[in-house]
């Protein structure tokens, strides 16, 4: 449908043609005492609608005019009557597929639904012109990604999602029980047994090549202790090889937080774009989110202006000013210091924070929407963050009291990406792991980077539904993201 009415003549220049079209109707109704049908059809490509009408003689018309009933014609594309709305039109010649619905107990049957009420069926909403916008700039984003670090020379990764160490420190993980405990069981019984001879090894790998993943090789490997032991041995191998990539890498993939927020802006399941640069420091880490940030904005303008347009109608008027803004304009950068001393300039001129502002505090969504909307009236990126706020791996400052972290704050939003120059010297990291209180047993693979071939770098992390939000203007988070977790929705 889209390929018909987002042409630049709203497809007029096909009258004529023959087409097949299939879609899901959104208003569908007799007329001309039921002579006609006239269905507005949608199939989730644009947020325009391709009119199709049906004559009583080609189908019953009774069953298409439901919304949510999914059709299928053949027919012809004609100019409409002047005085219609639409360019061009679909004269239906034969009707390949109903796909029906009962009106009485289809749950989106008005066309004013709340985004709020569509939370309940997430997996109908897509049929709405809103969420399917969103859907289509999401997509559009993560395409940009794809092509900004290509462009840019980086490698895309996968990496793993389950671990045992809680990097970011915040006490946020989910436990993956089952299948983790009984594999943690295993390597207690090998610890209490002598180690796998040379044979075991060989024999366990050809047991590993045999059955290919993790839940076979423990389930096989139950059969002898001494299996166990080279099951395990091989696992070990494979989690170090994970951690030799030297280059400037990105992944983006789903990450996993437990925490118990309720929040606009917090998912426990959201997506993170991740670059982790090699030979930066924290300055060429600012540029790079800087250009990416940028990149991201001018591609919608460039890619998906009718959907940013459909946005901009419904629900925020100034969102493509945004995006053009932030395009264009260089990013403000203040030291974190700085930051507090025009939050409490703000104070002393009389302006009312919920949480009390000094030197120390994490700022809150609160303080980083008054610098980005208030104060700059743009991003923000706020650098060398307090060390004790921030995680263990972030590069301690000559001060001793602050780290090379930053953070980009937009408006709308507040924090959109969190990033640092990582510490790259073995000593002071082992001495901010010992002052922390971690163990550094589990670290020992990341502390291995730093003794062999060390050097500075940098990385960050984008909030892939954050930078959707800032996008779209939309307010809540989980309406971003296809299918929402939070605390109580773990299902549909
Ligand atoms: O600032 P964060 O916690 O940084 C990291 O996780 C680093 N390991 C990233 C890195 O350096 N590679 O998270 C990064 C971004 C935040 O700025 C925010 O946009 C988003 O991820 N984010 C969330 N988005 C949705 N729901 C949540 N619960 C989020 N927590 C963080
Ligand atoms: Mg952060």
């Amino acid at each position: 449908i889209r390929s018909i009415i987002s042409r630049p003549d709203g497809g007029s220049g096909l009258a004529g043609q023959k087409a097949r079209i299939g879609g899901w109707v959104k208003t569908g109704r007799k007329a001309d005492k039921d002579a006609f049908a006239f269905l507005e059809l949608n199939d989730g490509t644009s947020a325009g609608n391709l009119q199709v009408i049906v004559e009583a003689s080609v189908y019953e018309l009774g069953e298409l005019v439901a919304t949510g009933t999914c059709v299928v014609v053949d027919g012809l594309l004609k100019i409409p009557p002047s005085g219609t709305r639409q360019r061009v039109e679909l004269r239906a010649e034969k009707v390949i597929h109903v796909g029906p619905v009962d009106p009485a107990k289809y749950p989106l049957p008005k066309t004013k639904l709340t985004l709020e009420f569509l939370r309940d069926f997430v997996h109908l909403r897509s049929r709405t012109n809103t969420i399917s916008a969103v859907a289509r700039i999401r997509n559009a984003l993560a395409f940009a990604t794809h092509t900004f670090f290509n462009k840019h020379g980086f490698l895309y990764v996968h990496t793993p999602i389950i671990t045992t160490s809680d990097c970011e420190g915040a006490g946020e993980m989910f436990q993956v029980t089952s299948l983790f405990s009984e594999a943690e069981k295993l390597e207690k019984e090998l610890i209490q047994n002598p180690p796998p001879t040379e044979a075991d090894v060989e024999a366990a790998k050809l047991l590993v090549k045999e059955k290919g993943d993790i839940v076979s090789q423990l389930k096989a490997a139950k059969a002898s202790k001494q299996e166990i032991g080279a099951a395990v041995v091989e696992l070990k191998k494979a989690k170090d090889n994970v951690s030799k990539v030297e280059e400037s890498v990105y992944t983006f993939g789903p990450t996993f937080r437990a925490e118990n927020s309720h929040t606009s802006r917090h998912l426990a399941e959201f997506w993170m774009v991740e670059p982790e640069i090699a030979f930066a420091d924290l300055k060429d880490d600012m540029n790079c989110a800087e250009a990416y940030v940028k990149f991201l904005c001018q591609w919608l303008l460039d890619n998906c202006l009718e959907d940013m347009k459909f946005m901009a109608d419904k629900f925020d008027k100034s969102c493509i000013d945004r995006l053009k803004m932030v395009a264009s304009t260089p990013f403000v950068r203040v030291s974190y210091t700085e930051a507090v001393e025009i939050l409490v300039e703000a104070v002393n001129g009389g302006k009312k924070f919920e949480n009390e502002v000094k030197w120390g505090i994490d700022l809150a969504s609160e303080h980083e929407r008054y610098l980005t909307e208030v104060k700059f009236q743009k991003p923000v990126i706020v650098y060398n963050y307090p060390k004790d706020i921030k995680a263990f791996y972030m590069r301690l400052n000559d001060d001793l009291k602050t780290v090379a972290a930053m953070d980009v704050l937009v408006p709308k939003v507040g924090e959109l990406i969190g990033g640092s120059q990582r510490e790259e010297r073995l000593d002071v990291i082992q001495q901010r792991l010992r002052d922390i209180g971690l163990p550094p047993e589990p670290y020992e693979w990341y502390l291995d980077l730093r003794r062999f071939g060390t050097v500075k770098h940098a990385g960050f992390g984008l909030g892939f539904e954050r930078m959707i939000l800032f996008a779209t203007g939309l307010e809540n988070i989980r309406d971003v993201i296809p299918f929402p977790r939070y605390p109580g929705r773990a299902d549909l």
